[in-house]
């Protein structure tokens, strides 16, 4: 049912967000990171089911990779987090968003890149909390992805 998730040229994607909001923009106030309770439960879910439908084939249901010929990478433990441990999330969303699933990138809905993300957050036992990531760039500005809570 991967045809449900894909889009007509017309819509929103990441690569288009980031063109209408525009690139460049310097980070605000960072205040918090990713421990820090940033995804809702409910939205980990649904980026479950996304992920084992989309990505799961190559990067493994279970996050562990190498389920394709290019060789996909973990995106559990710290090979996954040091690669972006300091970065704001939103540069987690542009990457996902823009070369991801790798056989057709820039063909997801940005509320399905976020929604995915915050998966990747909970198998990387960063915590859930009360509200939802939203898809839209200068909140995810905001919040730091750090290998760990401290
Ligand atoms: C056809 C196989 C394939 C699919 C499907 C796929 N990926 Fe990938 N992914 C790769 C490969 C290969 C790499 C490493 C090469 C590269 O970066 O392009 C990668 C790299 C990544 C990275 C960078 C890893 C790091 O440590 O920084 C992330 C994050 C990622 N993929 C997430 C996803 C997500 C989320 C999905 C589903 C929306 C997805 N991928 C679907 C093959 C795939």
């Amino acid at each position: 049912m991967m045809t449900r998730l894909l889009l007509p040229t017309a819509c929103l994607t990441v690569t288009t967000i980031l063109t209408l909001e525009g690139m460049g923009i310097p980070p605000l106030a960072q205040t918090r990171t990713v421990w820090d309770g940033v995804y809702s439960e409910a939205q980990a879910h649904r980026g479950q089911e996304l992920y084992v439908e989309i990505c799961g084939f190559c990067h493994r249901d279970d996050l562990s990779g190498g389920g394709s010929a290019a060789g996909a990478p973990t995106l559990r433990g710290p090979f996954f987090t040091t690669q972006w441990h300091g970065r704001p999330l939103v540069d987690l969303f542009v990457r996902v968003g823009t070369t991801m699933p790798q056989h057709n990138p820039d063909s997801l809905l940005p509320q399905a890149v976020i929604d995915i993300i915050s998966f990747l957050l909970r198998e990387n036992k960063m915590p859930p909390g009360q509200t939802e990531l939203p898809p839209v760039l200068d909140p995810l500005r905001e919040i730091v992805f750090t290998s760990r809570p401290d």
